[in-house]
């Protein structure tokens, strides 16, 4: 069974110009372990596409599914859940918390999650995407591609099934 199995999906929106249809079936297995890169111009759908993965998205028809479970089935606090233990997110523009240190902007999202040795887990992942000397270092003290790096260390950190970056 693939970890992601994608089927028919379609996401049409509403605009003052009329509806707007960004995915139009759309057909993806994603087998635990694999790495896909999604290739596309830009305004062609790739956040789209991963808003709804991640389930922050409502599909408008079609299937998604993670491990199994049909995503586009959860209620949100199902689906809250699922994102919280399953799901790390690297945002396009980051959404990083501005008021705390790249220490914080990492470790507490573990603690909340229940991580027993946060602080610790926190260091280790800054410390693979190379920021072990910006710790203490608020967003908006640090590079864009530094914040980059902070943003892919809080979605990894917690090991989870699927890794979306977009
Ligand atoms: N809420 C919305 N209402 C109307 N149109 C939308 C909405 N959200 C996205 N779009 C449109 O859907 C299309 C796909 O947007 P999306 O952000 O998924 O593209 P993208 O492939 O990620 O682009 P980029 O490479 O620039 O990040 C765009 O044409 C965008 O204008
Ligand atoms: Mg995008």
């Amino acid at each position: 069974m693939p970890l992601v199995r994608i089927r028919d999906l379609h996401l049409t929106v509403p605009s003052t110009a009329g509806p707007v249809n960004i995915l139009r079936g759309i057909d993806l297995d994603i087998a635990r372990g694999e790495a896909v890169g999604l290739v596309g111009p830009s305004g062609s759908g790739k956040t789209s596409l991963l808003m709804v993965v991640a389930g922050l998205e409502r599909a408008t028809s079609g299937s998604v599914s993670l491990d199994g479970q049909e995503i586009t089935r959860l209620n949100e606090d199902a689906l809250a859940k699922l994102r919280r233990e399953r799901v790390g997110i690297v945002f396009q523009a980051f959404h990083l918390i501005p008021t705390m240190t790249a220490l914080e902007n990492v470790a507490i999202p573990l603690e909340l999650a229940g991580v027993r040795n946060a602080d610790a887990r926190a260091r280790a992942a800054l410390d693979a995407v190379g920021l072990s000397h910006r710790l203490t270092h608020l967003p908006g003290q640090l590079s864009g591609g530094e914040q980059q790096r902070v943003a892919l260390a809080r979605a990894f950190a917690p090991e989870p099934a699927l890794l979306l970056a977009d």
